[in-house]
C-alpha cells in the first residue's frame, strides 16, 4: 500500500472516534486507567519542561490532562476529526487552535506549529498510539523527527504495543510471534531437506497450533461503514529492537517504561473481572521486568544529546 493509501485508510479508520475515543478509553468505568498519562505527567515535572509537542495527539486525549502550570501545550494528527475535537477541547483550558494542526508524522514539516514557524525547539515530545499505523521501515523516521523537533537535553517518549506480550496470551497473536519471530518458519523449514524430518516438523507446527486460542482476540470492527482497528495496519513492536531504532535515530539515556499489565493472560479475565483489574492496576510498575511479558504496551523514552 502506498503511503497516502495508507494514511486514507487510517483517517478512516478513525474518522468517527472524534467525540467518542476519550469517553471510550480514557473516562469509561470499563477502561483500563490511563496510566500512561501519570507516566508522562511525573517525566513532565521532574524535568520542568515548558513546552510539549503530541504527535498524533487525536481529540487531545492526553494534551487535556497535562493541563499544568507554566507547560505550553501543542499537538497535530492525521484525523481531521480529531483536530476539530482537540481545539474544541483545549479551548475551554485557554490554549490556542492553532496549537493544534493537521499532519503526519511521516512528514517532518508537520513538526513545527504552522502559525509560529520561529517557535523554539519543544522541551518534550510524545507520541501515543501511532507507531502501529507506521510501515516497519519508517520507525526510525519517526523517531527521527520526534528527535530533531525537541531541544538538545529535551527528551522523547514514544509508545508501542507490546509484541512480547504476545508470550502471556496464549492467543493468535502468540502464534505469530512463535512462528514468524522465534522460529522462523520458513528458513527453518528451508534448511530441513529430509522428507520424513520435513514431515515431523509439520506436526510439529500443527501440535504447537492447538496451544493458542486462535479465536482470540476477537477482531475490532468499525462503528458504521469505516474500517476497524484491527483491519488497518496496527503493529505491535519488540521493545528491543524499538530502543535500538530509537539509539539509530540520535537519542541518548534510552529506556523502556512498560504499563497495561495483566495479572492473568486476559482470556480468563471473564472468570474474575474485578479481581483481574484491581490486581493488574497494583502491578502497575514501569520499571519491573515482567512488563515485558506482562505489560500490552510500552513507552521508549530518551534524551536529545
Ligand atoms: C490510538 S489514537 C491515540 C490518540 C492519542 N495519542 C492518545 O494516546 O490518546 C491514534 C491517533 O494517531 C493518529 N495517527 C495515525 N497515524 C498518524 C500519522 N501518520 N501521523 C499523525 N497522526 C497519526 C490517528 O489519527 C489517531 O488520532
Amino acid at each position: 500500500m502506498t503511503q497516502p493509501d495508507l494514511e486514507q485508510s487510517i483517517r478512516h479508520c478513525y474518522s468517527t472516534w472524534g467525540d467518542r475515543y476519550y469517553a471510550d478509553y480514557y473516562e469509561s468505568d470499563t477502561a483500563y486507567p490511563p496510566v500512561h498519562t501519570d507516566i508522562i505527567r511525573d517525566l513532565l515535572q521532574q524535568s520542568g519542561a515548558s513546552s510539549l509537542l503530541d504527535a498524533g495527539c487525536g481529540p487531545a486525549s492526553m494534551l487535556r490532562d497535562l493541563n499544568l502550570p507554566n507547560l505550553q501545550r501543542f499537538g497535530f494528527d492525521l484525523t481531521p476529526e480529531m483536530i476539530t475535537e482537540a481545539r474544541r477541547v483545549l479551548a475551554l483550558q485557554q490554549v490556542p487552535p492553532s496549537h493544534i494542526w493537521e499532519g503526519s508524522v511521516l512528514d517532518a514539516h508537520a513538526f513545527r506549529c504552522p502559525d509560529q514557524p520561529d517557535h523554539p525547539p519543544f522541551d518534550a515530545a510524545i507520541c501515543f498510539g501511532v507507531l502501529p499505523h507506521i510501515p516497519a521501515s519508517e520507525d526510525r523516521t519517526v523517531l527521527s523527527h520526534l528527535t530533531n523537533a525537541i531541544r538538545p537535553g529535551g527528551w522523547v517518549a514514544c509508545e508501542a504495543r507490546n509484541q512480547l506480550f504476545a508470550l502471556f496470551t496464549l492467543n493468535r497473536y502468540s502464534r505469530d510471534l512463535f512462528r514468524q519471530e522465534l522460529i522462523q518458519v520458513d528458513k527453518l523449514s528451508d534448511r530441513i531437506q529430509d522428507p520424513t524430518e520435513k514431515a515431523a516438523l509439520s506436526q510439529a507446527l500443527d501440535e504447537l497450533d492447538q496451544r493458542f486460542r486462535m479465536d482470540l482476540p476477537p477482531v475490532r470492527k468499525g462503528y458504521t461503514d469505516e474500517p476497524g482497528y484491527d483491519e488497518v495496519l496496527s503493529r505491535t513492536h519488540n521493545p528491543f529492537e524499538l530502543v535500538a531504532e530509537a539509539r539509530a535515530a540520535g537519542l541518548v539515556d534510552v529506556q523502556t517504561l512498560f504499563y497495561h499489565y495483566h495479572c492473568l493472560p486476559p482470556m480468563v479475565e471473564g472468570l474474575l473481572p474485578n479481581a483481574f483489574r484491581r490486581e493488574s492496576i497494583s502491578l502497575e510498575n514501569p520499571r519491573d521486568w515482567r512488563g515485558h511479558f506482562m505489560a500490552s504496551a510500552f513507552i521508549v523514552v530518551g534524551k536529545r544529546p
